[in-house]
């Protein structure tokens, strides 16, 4: 194998359908097609997703080619999603970029999603040095991690309830904001006053870092209940909105704050999607004075992409025994739940 692996990735665990092409570690092209048939449903349909990414992936596989100048001829690694996400949703592009990688005799890498997430810090030129914390923020997941090296981490906590994207998707369903709301629910909070009514932060008994996001739900829809809020007051929203954001980020980042005293960390990851909220990047990049490092993907790194699923196939192509890639990881199996235990 040549020394410069020139990476053709694939994303398809959710309701984005995207490939990226990568040379080494350098993002070339990351096409990312976000389904919109959702938005009617208030929630993403697993058969619509999987339909759409079938009917898409091989015009984007070309574009993502195309865009980066690169042959597929030229392509000597393939990586792709195997978990977790939509079972079906899965399986379009990881039985894709199976087929590719066994017709064309190169090594194939599976990548978990929610590592992806993880080494998206590493797209960008400056990167976090290990040992590092790492809060994945996204639609079904909220982890914090430490990372020791490559592939090498200990979890500190999870969610013991809703994931902190989800929570945000919930709020806004209430709100009347749409689906996927964490977007808008950033854009309304901007001009909402954080001070106009305290939303309880969840505290866990026993532990330090596990979170908890489906009372500060509760509380929001009991709120707009007991006020008999009229959802259509926009200044009152903005306000409602601003308030739930601020209670939620407040607490990822007490749970951070305390990690990184813990550990002696003072690099700090966050991704996932909820890492491209407004209030988020204002709140970490605060720690900055206090000698943090802070890194936090750019938004089209935040969200589902390919560029991610590359990034982790490179170091993961890496750091582990070649043989692994070349026959053996054909044969991996899609999952739709996050395995702990092999994480
Ligand atoms: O990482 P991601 O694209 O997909 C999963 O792996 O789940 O995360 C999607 C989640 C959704 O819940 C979406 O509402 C949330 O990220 N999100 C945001 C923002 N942009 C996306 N939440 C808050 N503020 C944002 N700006
Ligand atoms: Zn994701």
């Amino acid at each position: 194998m040549s020394n410069i692996l020139n990476i053709l990735a694939f994303e398809s665990s959710c309701d984005e359908t995207s490939v990226a092409v990568l040379k080494n570690d350098r993002v070339l092209s990351n096409i990312i097609l976000s389904q919109e048939f959702h938005k009617k449903h208030g929630g993403v349909v697993p058969e619509i997703a999987s339909r759409e990414h079938l009917k898409k992936i091989t015009g984007l596989t070309r574009t993502a080619l195309m865009r980066a100048d690169t042959g597929i001829e030229e392509i000597n690694l393939i990586a792709a999603t195997s978990e977790p996400g939509l079972i079906g949703a899965i399986l379009i592009g990881l039985n894709f970029a199976k087929s590719l990688a066994a017709s064309l005799a190169i090594p194939f890498v599976p990548v978990n999603h929610i590592q992806a997430h993880v080494y998206s810090a590493f797209i960008k030129d400056e990167k976090p040095s290990f040992p590092f914390i790492s809060l994945i923020i996204s639609g079904g997941h909220t982890i914090l991690l430490l990372v020791k090296d490559f592939f090498n981490h200990q979890i500190l906590g999870t969610t013991v309830d809703d994931a902190a994207g989800e929570a945000f998707d919930k709020v806004a369903k209430m709100l009347g904001l749409g689906y996927p709301g964490g977007p808008e629910i950033d854009r309304r909070a901007s001009s909402g006053n954080i001070n106009f009514h305290k939303f309880p932060e969840a505290v866990i008994k026993d532990s330090k870092y596990d979170f908890s996001f489906s009372g500060i739900k509760t509380s929001v829809l009991y709120f707009i209940r007991k006020n008999n809020i009229d959802v259509k007051n926009e200044l009152i929203v903005n306000d409602i909105c601003a308030s739930f954001q601020h209670a939620v980020v407040n607490t990822l980042l007490k749970k951070v704050i305390r990690a990184s005293e813990e550990f002696g960390v003072k690099d700090i990851c966050i991704s996932g999607g909820v890492s491209a909220n407004s209030y988020v990047k204002k709140l970490f990049s605060g720690l900055r004075d206090k000698n943090y490092r802070i890194f936090i993907p750019d938004a089209v790194y935040s969200t589902d992409n390919a560029a991610m699923i590359g990034i982790t196939g490179y170091h993961k192509y890496r750091s582990l025994p070649e043989e692994q890639f070349i026959s053996k990881s054909l044969s991996v199996k899609a999952k739709p739940r996050l395995d702990y235990e092999n994480f």
